[in-house]
C-alpha cells in the first residue's frame, strides 16, 4: 500500500476498489494515467501505461528510495517490483524471473530497460571491476540487440521484432556475474519486405547513414537507403531514430563488449551482402536464367569470400540428389532464383543475429564458477517478448506471437492461482475458489499433437507432391470444425469477414484473429536451398563460416528433414515456459493508452481491450476473494502496534500472533481476517486502510516524541562526554604540572653545594600553564645564583665590581675591549707602578685638593692627550673626583690649570674601537675630548671602560641621575663653545704617538699603525 499518494491520484492498488468492476477499473487506471502516475499495482503485479512522454521518475534519487523498500512503503513503480525480485533472489536465495508482457508499443522494452538499470544501480557497492565489467556488457548488449533485432513498425518506431528473455546470474553477495540471453522468432521475412510506412531493421539504416565513406565504399555500398529494395519502403518514412548516431552507439558498444575488428567487419559485411542480394534482378532467355549484370556477383563474391563462380551458381542452379546416389544440378525459373535470393538473405540475418547474441552469451557467460567455492548461483531472468498482434493481414508470424502469449497467460494463471492456493494450503486456511477463464484450450488448439494446427501444418510440409495453403486450410476444417474457438468462412459461411480458402479466425483469450493462410507453409517450412549453406560454409572468412557449420554435409548426406519453424518454436516457447516455471514470478503488465503515441489521450475502448484480455480483473478478483492481504505477524505487528495500548511500544503476550490478535480484537475486525501458521490474511483493503489511517495520525506525533527521546539521549550524551574530556584534560594537566615540580626539584635539589650555584642545570620545558611561573623562577634562582656571588665579594672589591656592573650596561655590548678581565685601580695618577715618577707630587697636590675642594672619593685619574678649540693637543693629568673634574699640568707638578663641577657634565661619548678617545658632554655645550694614555701598568689595556663604568656608577648611584653613554661606530659628534665637530679615529703608518690633528669638520684621531 503505498503511503506517499493522496487518493486524488486515484487507488495506488487496483485491489483497494471498492467494487471489482470493469468501470471502476478503468475509471482508476484514467485517472491515474491523466495524473502521471502510470504505474498501479494489482498487489504484487505492477500495471504500467505508456506514457509516451519522458517521465522524471527513473533517476537516481529515485532509485535512492525504493533500493532495499518494502512494496508498499513508496508509491508503486518499476522499480519496487525489481527490488522484491532481487530481495527474494538475495535474501532467500530464490532464482526469480520479471515477466513483461502486453501489446507492441505498450512500453515493454523500455521496462526492462528501465528493471536492468536498476539493477545494475543498486548492485556491486564496492565496485569491483569485473562485477562492473559485466554490467556494462549486459547494459551495452541492449544496445546492438535493438540495432539488429528492432524496427520501426506502424505501432512503435523502435518495435522488438524478436523475443528476449535475458537470464542475470548473480553470486552469493548479490552482485551480477554473468548472464545469458535466449533469443525467440526474429522476424526475417522483414529483411525482404516491410508493410507500408514501416521499416527494414534498424541496422541496415545505420550502416547507409552512418557508416563513413570509405566504410560504405570497401562495402561497395552508398550512402541512400533508397538505392536499395530491401530498405526502399523505409527509407522515406519520417521516425524518431537517429541513424546515424546510434551507428555509432553499435560501433562503440560491440568493441566495448568484446568483438573483434574482424568480427565487427565480418558483420556488415554480411549486411552490405543482404542488401545488394536485394538489388540483384534474373533475366530469363527461354533457356537459361541468367543474373543481370556481372557487379553484383563479384562484389558478393568479394564481401563473402567466396568464389564467384559459386556464387552466381548457388543463385542459379539447385543440387539435387537422386534417388540412386546421383547427383544432378537443376537450373531455376526466374521465380524460383527470387525466392531462392529472398530466402538466402532472410537467413543470411537470421544466422547472423543468432551468431551476435551467442558471441555476446559467451562473453557474459559466467566462467570458472564453483558453488562450492562461490555459495549458491542465483538468477534474476527478464522477458521482454512480443504482445498480442492483430493487425489487418495476420500471417504465419503473428500466428506464433499469438500462440506465444497464450502458452504465457497460461503461466500466469497457473502461478497467480499456485502461489495463491499453495499459500493458503500452507498457512492451513480454507481457500474458496474463484472463476477465471483458463485458456488451456487454446493452447490445446494449437499444438496438440496431431489435431492442434502446427501438427496439421508440419504434416502439410511433410508430404510428398504438391501441398498448398488453401488444402492445408481445408485439412484443419475439417479436423477442428468442432472446436470452440477455431473458425473459418466455410465452418461459418455467412461470416463475409473472412475469405473461402484463405482465412481462418481463432477466438484467442485476448480477442479474435483472423489469419490469412496464405504462405503459411513455406514460412513453416522455411526452406533455404542446400547449395546456398554449402557456399556459405566454404567461405574464407572464419566468422561466416562459423554461421554455417550445416553447410558442411554434402549433398547425399542431407536426408533427415529438418524440423518445422513452427514446431522448432514451440519447442522454445515450451522451454522457455519450463523455465520460467521453475522461478518465482513477478509480472509487469503493459497498457498501451492509445495508437497515436499520444501523451494525453486515453483510447478507453483499446484499453479497456487490453485490461480484458491481460486478465487483470480476474487477476484483482482472485488477489481479493482470498485475502487481499497478508503479513507475517511480526511484520505486521511492527507496522501497527502503535495503533493499540497493549503493544504499544512492546507487547507482553506469549507470542506475536497474540499481540496481533489484540490489536484485530481492539478495532473490531476479527470477523475480517484469518490467523494462519504464520501470517495474518486480511479479507478487505478497507479493515487495512483503516489500520493505515490510524497508523498515518499517529506516525507524527510518534516521531516527534523518538525526535524528544533522541535529542535528549544525543544531548545528555554529548554532555557526558565533555565533561569527561574534562576531567581527562583536568587530570592531565595536573599530572603535568606535578611531574615539572618533580623535574625542577630533581635537577635543583643539589645547587647549593654545586660550584656554580646550578648555573649550568638545564631547565626542563614547562607545559604551557607553568609559563609564567616558569619565567619567574628562573629569574628567582638568578637572583639567588647572583645573591651567592655578590654575598662572597669582599666590601673593599665593591667598588670595582659595581663600576663594571654599571660599564657593561653602558657600553651594552657595544664595544669589544673595555678593561674587564683586569683590576680597576682608579687612581692610576697616584699609583707608583702605573707612574714610579710623578705618583708623590701627584699624591701630594690630591691631598692639598681634597682638603681645599672636599671631595671625597677619586673616580678615575691618569694620563690623557687633550686637545682644545684652538687645535692645539697637549699632554694633561686628568683627575675626576666626586665635586670636580681637573686638569692637571704633569710638567709642574700636577699644577691645575682647570677645574669644572662634576654637575656640568651630562654624559659622555665615546667610540665602538680600541681607542682610548672620551668625549665629556657638558650642559654648555662646551666639551671636554681627550685621548687617555696608558701607564707602566697594563700598558696595552683598555681604560675607558673602567672611566665609563667609574662615572656611570657614581651619577646613577650616588648623584641618583641619569648619564647616557653613547658609543659611536664611527666618528664623535661634540661641540666646542657651541660649536659642532666631529671627531674620526684613523690609522696612520709613520705615526708614533696617537694626536689629534685637525680635519675639515673637527678633528681625526691619528693612532700609530702597530
Ligand atoms: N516508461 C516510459 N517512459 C517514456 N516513454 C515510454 C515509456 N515506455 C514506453 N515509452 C515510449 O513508447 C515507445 C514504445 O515502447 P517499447 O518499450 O518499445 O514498446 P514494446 O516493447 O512494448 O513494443 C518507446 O519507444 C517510448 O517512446
Ligand atoms: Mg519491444
Amino acid at each position: 500500500m503505498a503511503e506517499l499518494e493522496g487518493l486524488e491520484f486515484g487507488k495506488s492498488d487496483f485491489v483497494l476498489l471498492d467494487e471489482v468492476t470493469m468501470e471502476q477499473f478503468m475509471e482508476n487506471l484514467k485517472l491515474r494515467f491523466e495524473k502521471g502516475r502510470i504505474y498501479t499495482y494489482i498487489g504484487e503485479v505492477v500495471v504500467s501505461v505508456n506514457p509516451y512522454r519522458q517521465m522524471d521518475i527513473y533517476g537516481k534519487d529515485t532509485i535512492d528510495a525504493y533500493r532495499g523498500r518494502e512494496l508498499y512503503e513508496n508509491p508503486p513503480h518499476l522499480y519496487a517490483v525489481s527490488d522484491a525480485a532481487y530481495k527474494a533472489m538475495k535474501r532467500r536465495a530464490k532464482d526469480t524471473c520479471i515477466v513483461i508482457s502486453g501489446e507492441s508499443g505498450a512500453g515493454k522494452t523500455e521496462a526492462s530497460k528501465y528493471i536492468m538499470q536498476y539493477i545494475a544501480a543498486i548492485t556491486n557497492p564496492s565496485q569491483r571491476a569485473e562485477v562492473e565489467s559485466v554490467k556494462n556488457v549486459l547494459l551495452k548488449s541492449n544496445c546492438v540487440l535493438e540495432a539488429f533485432g528492432n524496427a520501426k513498425t506502424n505501432r512503435n518506431d523502435n518495435s522488438s521484432r524478436f523475443g528476449k528473455y535475458m537470464d542475470i546470474n548473480f553470486n552469493f553477495n548479490g552482485d551480477p556475474t554473468g548472464g545469458h540471453i535466449n533469443n525467440y522468432l526474429l522476424e526475417k521475412s522483414r529483411v525482404v519486405q516491410q508493410q507500408d510506412g514501416e521499416r527494414n531493421f534498424h541496422s541496415f539504416y545505420q550502416l547507409l547513414r552512418g557508416g563513413s565513406e570509405e566504410m560504405l565504399q570497401s562495402f561497395h555500398l552508398q550512402n541512400d537507403p533508397a538505392v536499395y529494395v530491401y530498405t526502399r519502403e523505409g527509407a522515406g518514412t519520417a521516425t524518431s531514430n537517429n541513424d546515424r548516431s546510434s551507428h555509432k552507439a553499435v560501433m562503440s558498444a560491440l568493441e566495448v563488449i568484446g568483438f573483434s575488428k574482424q568480427e565487427i567487419t565480418s558483420v556488415y559485411e554480411i549486411l552490405a551482402t543482404i542488401l545488394l542480394l536485394g538489388n540483384m534482378q534474373f533475366e530469363s532467355d527461354g533457356e537459361s536464367v541468367n543474373i543481370v549484370g556481372d557487379e553484383a556477383v563479384s562484389h558478393i563474391s568479394d564481401l563473402t569470400a567466396t568464389d564467384p563462380d559459386s556464387v552466381s551458381k548457388s543463385l542459379l542452379y539447385r543440387t539435387v540428389a537422386t534417388g540412386g546416389g546421383e547427383v544432378i544440378e537443376k537450373g531455376h525459373t526466374e521465380q524460383d532464383a527470387c525466392f531462392g535470393r529472398d530466402a538466402f538473405a532472410k537467413a543470411l540475418y537470421e544466422r547472423l543475429f543468432g551468431w551476435i547474441v551467442s558471441r555476446i552469451n559467451s562473453i557474459i557467460e559466467v566462467k570458472d564458477y564453483d558453488p562450492v567455492l562461490h555459495g549458491k548461483n542465483t538468477v534474476i531472468g527478464v522477458l521482454d517478448i512480443y504482445g498480442f498482434e492483430i493487425f489487418d493481414n495476420n500471417s504465419f508470424e503473428q500466428f506464433c506471437i499469438n500462440y506465444c502469449n497464450e502458452k504465457l497467460q497460461q503461466l500466469f494463471i497457473e502461478l497467480i492461482l499456485r502461489q495463491e492456493q499453495d499459500e493458503y494450503q500452507r498457512e492451513g486456511i480454507t481457500w474458496q475458489h474463484i472463476e477465471y477463464f483458463n485458456n488451456q484450450i487454446i493452447v490445446d488448439l494449437v499444438e496438440q499433437p496431431h489435431k492442434g494446427i502446427i501438427s496439421i501444418l508440419d504434416e502439410a510440409c511433410l508430404t510428398v507432391g504438391k501441398v498448398t495453403d488453401t488444402v492445408c486450410l481445408d485439412t484443419m476444417d475439417t479436423k477442428l470444425a468442432q472446436h470452440p474457438h477455431y473458425t473459418s468462412r466455410k465452418l461459418c459461411p455467412t461470416d463475409k469477414s473472412m475469405d473461402f480458402k484463405k482465412h481462418f479466425r481463432i477466438r484467442h483469450y485476448a480477442g479474435d484473429v483472423t489469419y490469412s493462410v496464405e504462405g503459411f507453409l513455406d514460412k513453416n517450412k522455411d526452406l533455404l536451398f542446400q547449395d546456398f549453406k554449402r557456399l556459405m560454409y566454404n567461405s574464407a572468412n572464419t566468422v561466416l563460416k562459423e554461421m554455417w557449420p550445416d553447410g558442411q554435409l554434402s549433398i547425399t548426406e542431407v536426408t533427415k528433414r529438418p524440423l518445422t519453424a513452427a514446431t522448432l518454436f514451440k519447442n522454445s516457447i515450451v522451454a522457455l515456459v519450463d523455465k520460467l516455471g521453475c522461478k518465482e514470478p513477478y509480472y509487469v503488465r503493459c497498457v498501451k493508452p492509445n495508437e497515436m503515441k499520444s501523451s494525453v489521450l486515453f483510447d478507453d475502448a483499446r484499453c479497456q481491450h487490453q485490461v480484458a484480455y491481460l486478465g487483470l480483473l480476474e487477476n484483482v478478483r482472485v488477489r481479493r476473494a482470498g485475502f487481499a492481504y497478508r503479513q507475517p505477524y511480526a511484520r505486521f505487528l511492527q507496522r501497527y502496534k502503535m495503533t493499540c495500548e497493549y503493544t504499544w511500544p512492546n507487547h507482553l503476550m506469549g507470542s506475536d500472533r497474540e499481540a496481533v490478535e489484540a490489536i484485530v480484537t481492539q478495532h473490531g475486525f476479527q470477523d475480517d481476517v484469518a490467523y494462519g501458521h504464520t501470517k495474518l490474511f486480511v479479507r478487505t483493503p478497507r479493515s487495512l486502510f483503516t489500520l493505515e489511517q490510524e497508523r498515518a495520525t499517529l506516525i507524527p506525533i510518534l516521531v516527534l516524541f523518538l525526535q524528544k527521546v533522541w535529542r535528549g539521549a544525543l544531548a545528555r550524551t554529548r554532555c557526558r562526554r565533555m565533561r569527561a574530556i574534562y576531567a581527562i584534560m583536568g587530570c592531565y594537566k595536573r599530572y603535568k604540572v606535578k611531574a615539572h615540580f618533580w623535574e625542577v626539584e630533581g635537577r635543583f635539589s643539589n645547587v647549593r653545594t654545586m660550584a656554580d650555584y646550578g648555573k649550568s642545570v638545564e631547565w626542563p620545558k614547562p607545559p604551557a600553564a607553568l609559563s609564567q611561573f616558569h619565567k619567574i623562577t628562573v629569574m628567582l634562582h638568578r637572583r639567588w645564583w647572583a645573591r651567592q656571588i655578590v654575598k662572597n665579594i669582599p666590601p673593599s672589591d665593591m667598588l670595582e665590581v659595581r663600576a663594571k656592573v654599571a660599564a657593561l650596561s653602558a657600553l651594552s655590548g657595544e664595544r669589544k675591549d673595555w678593561g674587564v678581565s683586569r683590576a680597576w685601580e682608579r687612581d692610576y695618577l697616584a699609583n707608583v707602578l702605573d707612574c714610579p715618577q710623578t705618583s708623590s707630587s701627584f699624591i701630594r697636590i690630591s691631598k692639598e685638593l681634597r682638603n681645599k675642594d672636599k671631595y671625597n672619593q677619586v673616580l678615575f685619574s691618569g694620563f690623557c692627550r687633550k686637545v682644545n678649540r684652538f687645535n692645539r693637543s697637549t699632554d694633561r693629568g686628568l683627575l675626576i673626583t666626586d665635586k670636580y673634574i681637573y686638569k692637571l699640568e704633569p710638567k709642574k707638578q700636577y699644577k691645575v690649570l682647570k677645574k669644572l663641577p662634576l654637575d656640568a657634565f651630562t654624559g659622555l661619548s665615546v667610540t665602538s674601537g680600541v681607542d682610548q678617545m672620551v668625549a665629556l658632554h657638558t650642559s654648555s655645550q662646551d666639551d671636554v675630548l681627550m685621548c687617555l694614555q696608558r701607564g707602566e701598568l697594563y700598558p696595552n689595556q683598555d681604560r675607558v671602560g673602567e672611566l665609563v663604568g667609574a662615572m656611570v656608577d657614581h651619577f646613577t648611584r650616588v648623584r641618583k641621575v641619569q648619564f647616557p653613554v653613547k658609543v659611536c661606530r664611527s666618528a664623535l659628534e661634540i661641540h666646542m663653545r657651541g660649536k659642532p665637530k666631529s671627531i674620526s679615529v684613523e690609522t696612520k703608518a709613520g705615526q708614533t704617538i696617537t694626536d689629534f690633528k685637525k680635519s675639515k669638520d673637527g678633528f681625526i684621531l691619528l693612532v700609530p699603525a702597530n
